[in-house]
This record gives structure tokens, C-alpha cells and sequence, in this order.
């Protein structure tokens, strides 16, 4: 007998077909979404790469064609595709709106994100599936299915924010990059990754959300006791936006030319001029030292402040006792 995790993945996989086939071959999908891709750039390898799809602006499709196919209205409200209400009220999760299907890795569909195409103010940019049985939000990263062997290979992994920086990227050639899809890094997302690579580079959006969410991310990451480094765009560019203005060997030669380690990111960040102003250095003394003390390997600690007391001309000593200090009161 199927268990109800099974029926969910049968159902999700209809509903990718479902949304895969409206982008391809209805009238509305192909003017409306399939459009909406092109003009963003994406061709139609990584359309089918990525398996990309559209919902029909009305409120019981899917649920209808679902019906018709056998399957029940509880698996699908279980999946999240069907919100229903009191009094049998209920209606399409996705309506209108371009899909992007979030795969586990084997592959399978576990989750859908969806992108609204015209700007209305009262209206999210995205709708995600909710927690399922098989969808824990926390415990995912958008494109380690597609990723997975190219991180393997590279040995390491570019950390992004959205579905469609992933995208562009890979139809950039930079098949190593997954998303955190808008929300806070987790430990899971980490363990995830570290299956595949202990190197991970954080490629954030060029504002100031994107550089709060990289110091974040840097501390999680270097406690999970992987290796971080940094890659600030300009203000203003997603990951998207930026290689849709370059070539893949510009956007290459970008990517390796101003990748930091997370010290000499905070460095820059919190001192520019550092070595003038002894405030400012403090506080960029201070900040690199709570990162550093988060690292789990004392050798590791110990290569950080070498290298620290090294770019900030400040004696090992001094740096080294900080560091204890901030050892010490965590215990
Ligand atoms: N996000 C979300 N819900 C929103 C806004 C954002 O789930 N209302 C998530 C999406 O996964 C999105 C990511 O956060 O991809 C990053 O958000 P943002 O930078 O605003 O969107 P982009 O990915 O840049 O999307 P686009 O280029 O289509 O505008
Ligand atoms: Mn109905
Ligand atoms: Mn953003
Ligand atoms: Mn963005
Ligand atoms: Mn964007």
C-alpha cells in the first residue's frame, strides 16, 4: 500500500506535469509565463532543467484536473496545493503565477515556489508551499538537486538568496549554487551542504538586507565548522540581475577576483580605513574575534589570528587574548 508520504510525492510530481504542460502548451501559460521567462533571459534547456511551470489564473484548475485524475481532495489539501476553508470553501494555492518546483535530492518534487507577474501592491512576489509531510522549509536548499555534482566537483558551493539567482547562474555555467530562498540560513541547511563540500561562499543580495543576512550566514556557517568566504555584489544587483549584464567568462573572472575570506570581508565592512582610525579598527578587531571564536577547530582559530594580526598589523598577544576572553564567558 502507498503510505501518505508516497501519495504526496505522486501528487506533487502531477501537479510539476500539470504546471509544466499549461507553461508549454496552453494558450495563457505560453503568452503569459513562458513570456515572462524569456524576457527574464531563460531559455528553454533550463526552463526544462529546472522544470519551470505556470498556473492558470483561476481558482479550482489544478484541483479540478486532479479530481479528475483520482485523486482525493485530502491528499490534496495535505500537499498544500489546495487551501481549503470552512464550509468546503477552497481554491488553488497557485493562481497566475510562474512555478518553480523545489526538487529533494533524489529529484523528487517537494515543494513549489511561485512568482507573481505583474506588480500588485497587495499581493506577495512569492507563495511557497507550506510544511508538509514531505516539506520541511528548514531542512532545504532551492537547486541542491541540480547543484549537487557540480559542488561536488568544484568543491564549493556559492549560498544565494532566490530561485531565480540559482537559475541564472547555472544557465551562466555556475552550476554550483543553491538559495536559502529568502530566509534565515539553518544548521540543517549547513549539514546539507556539507555533505557535498566543506566550502561554502555566501552571495548575497548587494543591500543592506543582503550584507545583514551574509554576517549572519558567515557565523553559521564557520559553527557548523565549514569554511566561508565572501562575495558582496554592488548595491542594488541580485545575483539574477548581475550575470544577465556580463558574459559567463566576465561573470567567472568577477566571482574569482573579489570572493574574501570572511575576514578580510569584515575588515573591509567595518573598516575601511582601518588603519587610521583606532575606533574603527577596534570595533573591526572585535567583530572578526566573535566570528573567529565560533570556529570549532583551535587550528583553524589559530591560522584566523595569525592572518587577522597579520592584515590589521595588531600583535597575535593581543588578539589571542580577546579571543579567550570570549572562550572563556561562553562557558
Ligand atoms: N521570497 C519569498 N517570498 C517573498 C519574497 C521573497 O519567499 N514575498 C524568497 C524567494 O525565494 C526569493 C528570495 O526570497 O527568490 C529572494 O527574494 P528577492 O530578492 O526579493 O527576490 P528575487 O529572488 O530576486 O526574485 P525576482 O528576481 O524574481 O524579483
Ligand atoms: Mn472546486
Ligand atoms: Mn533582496
Ligand atoms: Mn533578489
Ligand atoms: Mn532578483
Amino acid at each position: 500500500a502507498l503510505s501518505a508520504r508516497d501519495s504526496l510525492y505522486i501528487v506533487m510530481n502531477f501537479a510539476k506535469e500539470h504546471f509544466k504542460g499549461l507553461l508549454k502548451e496552453h494558450e495563457e501559460g505560453k503568452s503569459i509565463g513562458l513570456s515572462y521567462f524569456h524576457e527574464r533571459g531563460f531559455n528553454d534547456r533550463t526552463i526544462e532543467k529546472f522544470e519551470l511551470g505556470y498556473a492558470l489564473n483561476e481558482w479550482h484548475n489544478l484541483e479540478e484536473t486532479a479530481l479528475a485524475k483520482g485523486y482525493s481532495a485530502e491528499v490534496l489539501e495535505k500537499s498544500g496545493l489546495v487551501i481549503f476553508k470552512e464550509d468546503q470553501k477552497h481554491y488553488d494555492r497557485f493562481r497566475g503565477r510562474v512555478i518553480f518546483p523545489v526538487h529533494n535530492l533524489a529529484g523528487k518534487i517537494i515543494a513549489f515556489g511561485a512568482r507573481i507577474l505583474t506588480k500588485e501592491k497587495d499581493q506577495p512576489k512569492y507563495i511557497n508551499s507550506p510544511e508538509t509531510e514531505i516539506y520541511h522549509k528548514s531542512n532545504v536548499l532551492y537547486g541542491m538537486y541540480q547543484a549537487k555534482n557540480a559542488i561536488r566537483k568544484e568543491d564549493f558551493c556559492f549560498l544565494v538568496e532566490g530561485y531565480t539567482d540559482v537559475i541564472s547562474m547555472h544557465q551562466a555555467g555556475i552550476e554550483n549554487a543553491v538559495a536559502s530562498s529568502g530566509t534565515a540560513l539553518t544548521e540543517e541547511q549547513i549539514k546539507l551542504i556539507r555533505r557535498f563540500t566543506e566550502n561554502i561562499t555566501v552571495l548575497f543580495d548587494g543591500d543592506a538586507a543582503g550584507i545583514k543576512a551574509a554576517l549572519r550566514g558567515i557565523d553559521l556557517v564557520l559553527k557548523g565548522g565549514l569554511n566561508v568566504r565572501v562575495l558582496l555584489l554592488p548595491d542594488g544587483d541580485d545575483p539574477d540581475s548581475f550575470s544577465k549584464k556580463r558574459s559567463s567568462t566576465e561573470l567567472k573572472t568577477y566571482f574569482q577576483e573579489n570572493t574574501k575570506d570572511f575576514i578580510s570581508f569584515k575588515i573591509d565592512l567595518y573598516a575601511a580605513d582601518a588603519s587610521r582610525d583606532p575606533i574603527k579598527k577596534a570595533e573591526a578587531i572585535r567583530e572578526i574575534i566573535t566570528s573567529i571564536s565560533v570556529i570549532p577547530d583551535p587550528i583553524k582559530r589559530s591560522v584566523y589570528i595569525q592572518e587577522t594580526s597579520s592584515l590589521l598589523k595588531i600583535q597575535e598577544s593581543v588578539l589571542l587574548t580577546e579571543l579567550n576572553k570570549i572562550l572563556i564567558g561562553e562557558r
